[in-house]
């Protein structure tokens, strides 16, 4: 059992966002069938947003995508389609001002188990990361009426501590790093970008040493509640990102390339670590970022 501000967590490993699409029944059956310890939903918005164009996901190398999905949802309300369901509900939220944000954390906070602020995504203009700048009064605003924590998705842009010092300060319960980096592949036959939206998020293998030296030094500076999550495909970077300073880990490339059977191979993979090394779970988080 693992505790996350003050919210109790079966195991370490949950569903990023973005792994799975606003589809209530299919949420619901990779509940059921992979016993995720929590689900974090796409991002919602108070207002329904339309999705950009396709192409909006393209794979590149082995395990690394850029996607520019451009945060279309259904809207806040969707969180009411999954009334009743056995995993805990990770509510991601953002909007294009505080008050849309506050609005959308308003709705969410009475179903969800935490709620994270997106503050990060790079794929819609006025939203996410734009929102950035806003951060410290965000979170004040929203832990003033929020009963539920509030996690903050973090952007991956340095100095990662003196950022997240900021966050931790406004009252943030805990931190969920990192969100994709914003980037840019050209399609050399048409010579032009090969998502419609131009630039689109990077995720996946490629930025998994990126997330695991960031989860580090922060856990190295404040020891906050960390979710982490990116690039993870296997039990061994979810050991090693745990190791980090994570106490969830968070898959979401890892399950549009494999799908989300890879919830329990990931799981069972550290439990036999686990056995082997004779580790309690508790006891590796952070072990390989305290000071030797
Ligand atoms: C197709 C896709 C859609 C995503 N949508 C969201 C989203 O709506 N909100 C969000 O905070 N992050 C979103 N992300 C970012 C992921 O939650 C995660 O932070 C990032 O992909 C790094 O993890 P990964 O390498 O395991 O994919 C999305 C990622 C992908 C690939």
């Amino acid at each position: 059992m693992i505790e996350l501000a003050g919210r109790r967590f079966k195991d370490p490993i949950i569903v990023a966002s973005g792994a799975l699409p606003h589809v209530d029944g299919y949420i619901r059956e990779v509940c059921k069938r992979y016993k995720p310890s929590a689900i974090t939903l796409k991002t919602l918005t108070v207002k329904p947003l339309e999705p950009h164009r396709p192409p909006t996901l393209f794979k590149f190398g082995d395990g690394s995508y850029l996607n520019a999905i451009g945060l279309g949802n259904p809207g806040v309300g969707f969180i009411n389609e999954l009334d009743g369901i056995e995993c805990p509900i990770i509510a991601s939220v953002t909007g294009q001002t505080l008050s849309e944000i506050l609005k959308a954390v308003e709705s969410v906070d009475p179903k969800a188990y935490i709620i994270e602020l997106n503050l990060s995504s790079p794929n819609r203009p006025g939203y996410g990361v734009a929102r950035f700048k806003d951060s410290v009064n965000i979170v004040r605003e929203a832990k003033s009426i929020a009963t539920t924590p509030i996690f903050v998705k973090m952007p991956p842009i340095d100095p990662i501590t003196e950022y997240a010092g900021r966050i931790l300060d406004a009252g943030a319960d805990g931190l969920t790093m990192i969100n994709t980096l914003k980037g840019m592949i050209i399609d050399v036959e048409e010579l032009k970008p090969i998502l419609s939206y131009g630039t689109g998020g990077v995720s996946g293998k490629c930025i998994y040493p990126l997330a695991v030296r960031m989860i580090a030094e922060v856990y190295r500076e404040y020891q906050p509640e960390i979710i982490g999550v990116g690039g993870v495909y296997t039990w061994r970077d979810a050991v090693g990102m745990i190791a980090a300073g994570a106490k969830l880990v968070g898959l979401c490339s890892v399950i549009i390339d494999r799908g989300p059977q890879i919830i329990k191979e990931i799981r069972e993979g550290m439990r036999i670590y686990l056995e082997r090394k004779g580790l309690r779970i508790e006891s590796l988080i952070g072990m390989a970022s305290m000071d030797t």
